[in-house]
C-alpha cells in the first residue's frame, strides 16, 4: 500500500516509520527541514522516501494528516487534489501551545440547539391549560407533543384524581413515533453527509 505522510513530526514520523517497517511504501512530507525528512526515510527503511506534500499524496492509497490544525489549510493546499483517497487524521483542534482543546471541549452545537427547542415545546405542552385555551392553530401541535399528554396525566395525579393511563398511553405512543422519526432522520442525514463528504470519520 502507498501511504503519504502529511506532517512528519511526532505522530507522522512515528506512524510513517511503523507503516514502512510493516512493508508499505511511505512518503514523508511537510517539515521545515528536508534533511529531517530524508533522515526519517533512511531510518524507516527501503520502502520509505522523503518528498513534498504533492509527492506524498500523488498515487497514495491513503494519506495520514498529522499537522497542528492551524497548518491544515496550508498542507492540504500543498498536497493538491485528494479526491477519492482515504484520509486518516490524528489532528485535533488544539490551542497554539497544544495545552487545551479550542472547540468542542464543553458542549456541542446540537446540545445548544436542543435546549433552544425547549422554549418552543414547553409553552405548547399544557402550560396554558387546557389545550383548548391555546389559539386554534396551535392546538393540533400541542396535541401532537407527548409532553402535553404526560403533563395532563400527572396533573390528574396531583389533583388527587389518580393517574390518567389513557393520557400516559398517548404520550408513550407519540414518544415511540417521534423516536422512530428521529432515527429515520438521523440515518438519512448521515447518509447524505457521507455521500457529500461533510463528516470526518474518527475511528
Ligand atoms: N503528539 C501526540 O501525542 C498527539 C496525539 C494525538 C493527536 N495529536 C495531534 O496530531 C497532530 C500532529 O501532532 P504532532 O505531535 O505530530 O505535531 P508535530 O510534532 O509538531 O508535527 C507537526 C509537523 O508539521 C510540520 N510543520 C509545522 N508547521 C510547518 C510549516 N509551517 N511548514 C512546514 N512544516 C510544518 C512540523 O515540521 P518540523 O518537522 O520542522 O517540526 C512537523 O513535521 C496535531 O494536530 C496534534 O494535536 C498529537
Amino acid at each position: 500500500m502507498r501511504i503519504g505522510i502529511l506532517g512528519s513530526g511526532l505522530m507522522g514520523g512515528k506512524l510513517g516509520t511503523l507503516f514502512a517497517r510493516a512493508g508499505h511504501d511511505v512518503v514523508f512530507s511537510y517539515s521545515h527541514s528536508q534533511d529531517k525528512l530524508k533522515k526519517l526515510a533512511r531510518k524507516a527503511g527501503k520502502t520509505a522516501r522523503a518528498g513534498t506534500p504533492a509527492d506524498a499524496s500523488r498515487d497514495a492509497d491513503a494519506v495520514l494528516l498529522a499537522v497542528h490544525w492551524s497548518r491544515l489549510e496550508d498542507v492540504l493546499h500543498q498536497a493538491g487534489d485528494l479526491k477519492g483517497k482515504v484520509i486518516v487524521t490524528c489532528s485535533l483542534p488544539m490551542s497554539e501551545n497544544d495545552s487545551t482543546l479550542v472547540i468542542a471541549h464543553a458542549s456541542s452545537g446540537a446540545e445548544a440547539l436542543a435546549w433552544g427547542v425547549m422554549f418552543v415545546v414547553m409553552p405548547l405542552s399544557g402550560i396554558f391549560y387546557p389545550v383548548e385555551s391555546l389559539p386554534t392553530v396551535l392546538q393540533p401541535i400541542a396535541l401532537a407533543l407527548p409532553t402535553t399528554h404526560a403533563f395532563a396525566a400527572l396533573r390528574g395525579l396531583v389533583d388527587g384524581n389518580g393517574l390518567d393511563w389513557a393520557q400516559l398511553g398517548i404520550a408513550a405512543a407519540e414518544t415511540v413515533g417521534f423516536a422512530i422519526l428521529a432515527g429515520w432522520f438521523l440515518v438519512r442525514s448521515l447518509r447524505i453527509f457521507r455521500r457529500r463528504g461533510l463528516i470526518t470519520r474518527f475511528t
